[in-house]
């Protein structure tokens, strides 16, 4: 995959108008945050056929197979605050599992708070970085720039990948275009994140909650190493998740990680 194949009829204003491929990097969220401080414009995207340090969230490992999948991340520049970054991430899973079923016709769900999933098994995650301001600048409340880091199993095998993990391929038995999954992402994507920066972040929460894996289920919360178990009745307008524990209180959790019971 190189630069040109990747922009040929793309046909994005905003992102993917500076593109850069690469054979191997350590994390192509790295390269974007570089290219972020060095004032590269919002919508530049970075991509890499094998991650060398690939991370996943909460300090994991993201690995995956050379040149089988889609690795790739994305220079924003939104007008928010810290808090509001989490939206972003949902908007590009919102993005990710339309963009998905069109193209591969595979239905693909999002559990809290962007982990894609199909058939039990994880296909796709989402890791966003944010660069903040230092505190004498003038931007100070705003989030200096964020880097979405899009990691989609597309053609790799099962015994490629971490346990728990498959790929579109091997769900459907076909082999994919990576290239055009990554233009139609990149369109899907400038689309949902048009309306996110319009303020109108609400669309983006109803279509996750259509899409959502983890509303109405059981699930155990670890944050910051306490567990919260009870159900899960959706996100709010700032793409927090709502649980209601078994002893009825509510608890809102804005970060950490989340596990789907068995029992419904
Ligand atoms: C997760 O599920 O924990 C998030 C995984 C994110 C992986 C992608 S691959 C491209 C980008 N570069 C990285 O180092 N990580 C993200």
């Amino acid at each position: 995959m190189n630069p040109e194949e990747l922009s040929r009829g793309l046909e994005t204003r905003l992102i993917g108008r500076r593109i850069f491929s690469y054979e191997a990097l350590d994390s192509t969220n790295d390269a974007a945050r570089k290219l972020g401080d060095e004032g590269l414009p919002e919508g530049t995207c970075v991509f890499a056929e094998f991650q060398k340090k690939g991370r996943g969230r909460l300090g994991r490992s993201w690995s995956s197979p050379r040149g089988k999948n889609l690795l790739f991340s994305v220079l924003l520049r939104p007008r928010l605050s810290p808090a509001e970054v989490s939206k972003i991430t949902l908007t590009a899973a919102v993005s990710l599992v339309k963009v998905i079923l069109e193209i591969t016709g595979v239905r693909a769900g999002i559990q809290w708070p962007n982990d894609i999933f199909c058939e039990g098994r994880k296909i796709c995650g989402i890791l966003t970085e944010m660069s903040a301001c230092p505190p004498e600048s003038p931007a100070e409340e705003g989030a200096h720039f964020v880097v979405v880091g899009i990691g989609l199993n597309v053609n790799s095998g099962v015994r490629e990948l971490p346990q728990g993990a498959s790929s579109l391929g091997e769900i459907t038995g076909k082999s994919f275009s990576r290239v055009e999954l990554a233009r139609a992402i990149l369109r899907q994507f400038e689309k949902d994140y048009l309306v996110f920066n319009k303020g109108r972040f609400e669309e983006i929460a109803g279509e996750w909650e259509n899409y959502s894996l983890t509303s109405g289920r059981r699930v155990t919360a670890t944050v910051l190493g306490r567990k919260i178990q009870g159900r899960a009745t959706g996100i709010d307008g700032d793409g927090a998740l709502w649980i209601r524990q078994d002893n009825g209180l509510q608890e809102r959790i804005t970060a950490g990680d989340i596990e789907h019971l068995c029992a419904l």
